[in-house]
């Protein structure tokens, strides 16, 4: 069983970011995996790195759109990422920096409060009109 599942509650109602969002749960399911079944380190670190291409070019790509619609949100939901891709990219540089030979259960707690505050709660709001 997959740890993250796309549902309809993730539905932003743009084809499109679904699809990049089903990618990005994927990159999440592969890198709990590895991390949960022991993974070398180095291992779990370039999962983690492939995550963090993927969300640069979902986020550029998610602002084009946005900006294509004339969103009115866009600046704040534009900070929003910086603020979710640093975080990102700080623990996963702490993480290759660190001790640990695999990511702790607060980093699985940040992936999901990503999909379930960011994509279920702001995500939607430019696809439905909000
Ligand atoms: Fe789909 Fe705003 O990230």
């Amino acid at each position: 069983m997959t740890y993250f599942e796309w549902d309809t509650s993730l539905d932003v109602n743009v084809q499109a970011m679904n699809e990049q969002h089903k990618t990005l749960i994927d990159l999440m399911n592969d890198l709990h995996t590895k991390n949960e079944s022991g993974r070398d380190k180095q291992e779990l670190i370039e999962a983690a790195e492939a995550l963090i291409a993927y969300t640069q070019k979902h986020f550029e790509d998610e602002e084009q759109y946005m900006e294509s619609i004339g969103y009115s949100g866009l600046e704040s939901h534009k900070k929003l990422h910086e603020t979710l891709l640093t975080e990102l990219v700080s623990r996963v540089e702490a993480f290759s920096a660190g001790q640990d030979p695999k990511l702790g259960d607060e980093f699985t707690t940040f992936l999901k409060t990503w999909l379930a505050t960011h994509i279920r709660g702001i995500d939607t709001k430019y696809g439905y009109g909000l």
